[in-house]
């Protein structure tokens, strides 16, 4: 069985780091390279005691690994220079790192499909995420009002969260019209969040919180709550695994893992 020849780029980051230690435990997967912008060329050691090239920029560790996908998780603004450089060395791109413009994500898929190449992009790739969103968007058909609210670990730089906002956005577009907001008289307009198609969106950001996300929906007499806890990365995990085995099978963006999951 030929594996598939992966590298990691952010490879020094949080995510980066769990996704080296994950995909170096999978029997089809080879990790032949890292990029992380402030390391500097030389060695990344793999869980396995391996070491594989390690490099600043993707482009040197393309032209040497020879990859066929890259996973990225990194910041919004190094999203397009690598999905350019990927398809141009027919490297396939799958990516996690939020806060990617709607232009920048029109731009990817124009840019894969020039290149008969695919990405595939998650502003969440943890599937008990996507389960929620999935059941938020039942529940819109339901309910009147609706908030959201999401917690992240202190160092999240984009808030509100990329996730809050596609189930918003999902809520909003099964429902067809915005939901119920009463409007406040008085107080500080502050307190009740981000407005969103009628959904208050609020964000904490702490030590203690990797990621985590309640929709609360009201009607007369009665709640309900879908609640999603991400306790460690680990969750982030079986995701990306079928991104990786998945990506191949692609042409041009796709974007979130539903269509996939069959949601
Ligand atoms: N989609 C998901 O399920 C999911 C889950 C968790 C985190 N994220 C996102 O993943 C991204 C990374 O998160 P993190 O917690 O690992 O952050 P982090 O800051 O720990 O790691 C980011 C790494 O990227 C590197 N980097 C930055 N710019 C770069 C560039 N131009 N080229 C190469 N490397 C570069 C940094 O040096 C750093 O090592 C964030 O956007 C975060 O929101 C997504």
């Amino acid at each position: 069985m030929s594996k598939i020849r992966v590298a990691i780029h952010g490879a020094s980051g949080k995510m980066g780091q769990t996704v080296i230690a994950a995909l170096s435990c999978e029997p089809d997967i080879d990790i032949v390279g890292a990029v992380d912008i402030k390391s500097p060329s030389g060695t990344c050691c793999l869980p396995d005691g391996r070491t594989v090239p390690m490099a600043p920029d993707a482009s040197i560790i393309f032209a040497s690994c020879k990859p066929e996908v890259i996973v990225d998780f990194s910041t919004a603004n190094a999203i397009l220079p690598l999905a350019r450089s990927a398809f141009e060395h027919g490297v396939r791109l799958v990516s996690g790192t939020t806060g990617i413009s709607p232009d920048s994500l029109s731009e990817i898929d124009m840019m894969a499909k020039e290149h008969h190449s695919s990405a595939i992009i998650a502003s969440n790739f943890a599937i008990g995420a996507l389960v929620m969103i999935h059941l938020a968007r039942i529940a819109a058909r339901y309910f009147d009002y609706a908030d959201i609210t999401e917690q992240h670990h202190q160092f999240k730089l984009d808030a509100p969260s990329g996730t809050a906002l596609s189930t918003a956005k999902a809520m909003a577009a099964e429902r067809g019209r915005p939901f119920l907001n009463p409007e406040q008289k008085g107080g500080l307009q502050e307190s009740r969040g981000l407005k969103f198609e009628g959904i208050n969106i609020h964000s904490a950001r702490m030590p203690g919180i990797v990621a985590r996300q309640e929709v609360l929906f009201g009607a007369d007499g009665q709640t309900l709550s879908i609640k999603h806890d991400a306790i460690s990365r680990e969750c982030y995990m079986p995701g990306i695994k079928l991104a990786v085995r998945e990506v191949s099978k692609q042409t041009g963006l796709v974007f979130g893992l539903e269509t996939l999951l069959g949601l």
